[in-house]
């Protein structure tokens, strides 16, 4: 995949996407990147990108003429133009999937009060926001969607498998994760995890995964018709019994210091 990013701001989107997991999976071929100065194209000797708003108000607003020529220099017939805009569509794991698919992403990164409203009308694709606030610029946005698409991507992570079980690869939050020491502070990892059974592993973490989403996201489990309040009666029953593990370790903790002391 081929993705450009045009920005006023170079600085602020380059090291943020060439380091750690996505420099790597440029280095590995998975994808490459275009960061390009929109002041380029900007007019007359002070390369002006920006006017005053017609019909007053108050910032400065970025001209559409400016911003063609930005993306004209990129555009092929296969790219797919994203404009960053806090009134776009509401970027999610499954846009993440949809963008993944495109062989080119050009990301247009507005600035000060916003671009011109021409160019999401006639010169884009679509307008995406990462969520209801407003950004200073669409850089920081666009780093957001770049990472998130660019790890979906065939030989990007070292394990595609970790993709697939991943938070809202299904629909779902994943499952919990767990590591050494197998007792941090009296909270014990789940015994099944230490039990070598990958059936009962397996199955644990389904039940985990829809057990979670439902305690945490039920607007997630509600759209997957997760409605089944055993699972939760499960997770409980499982608390309480991680709790009273807990507890029971602590009382012999303490018992074992007495007698040492
Ligand atoms: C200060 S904002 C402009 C806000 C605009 N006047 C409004 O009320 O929607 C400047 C730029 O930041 C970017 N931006 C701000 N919030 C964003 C969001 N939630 N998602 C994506 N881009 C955002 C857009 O590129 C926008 O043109």
């Amino acid at each position: 995949m081929r993705v450009d990013i045009l920005t006023l701001f170079p600085e602020m989107v380059t090291p943020a996407l060439t380091g750690s997991i996505l420099g790597r999976a440029a280095k590995a071929g998975a994808w490459s990147l275009g960061v390009h100065d929109v002041r380029d194209h900007g007019l007359g000797k002070h390369r002006t990108v920006d006017d005053a708003p017609f019909g007053g108000g108050s910032g400065m607003v970025m001209r559409p003429d400016v911003v063609a020529a930005a993306i004209a220099e990129v555009r092929r017939p296969e790219s797919y133009v994203v404009l960053l805009e806090a009134s776009g569509t509401r970027f999610t794991q499954a846009v993440a999937q949809r963008l993944s698919e495109r062989p080119h992403l050009v990301f247009v990164c507005g600035h000060y009060e916003g671009v011109d409203a021409r160019v999401r009308d006639v010169l884009v694709d679509e307008a995406i926001s990462i969520g209801d606030y407003v950004l200073t610029g669409g850089e920081l946005a666009a780093c957001v969607i770049v990472d998130a698409v660019v790890r979906l991507l065939p030989g990007a992570l070292g394990n595609d498998a970790s993709i697939v079980d991943e938070s809202f690869s299904a629909g779902l939050l994943e499952y919990p994760h767990y590591t050494r020491p197998r007792d941090f502070e009296g909270h014990l990892v789940p015994d099944v995890l230490l039990s070598g059974d990958h059936g009962k592993v397996a199955t644990w973490r389904k039940r985990a995964a829809e057990a979670r989403t439902w305690a945490l996201r039920p607007d997630l489990a509600a759209a997957l018709g997760l409605r089944d309040p055993a699972l939760v009666a499960a997770e409980t029953q499982a608390l309480a019994e991680a709790k009273e593990a807990r507890a029971q370790a602590r009382r012999a903790a303490r018992a074992a210091r007495r007698e040492g002391g």
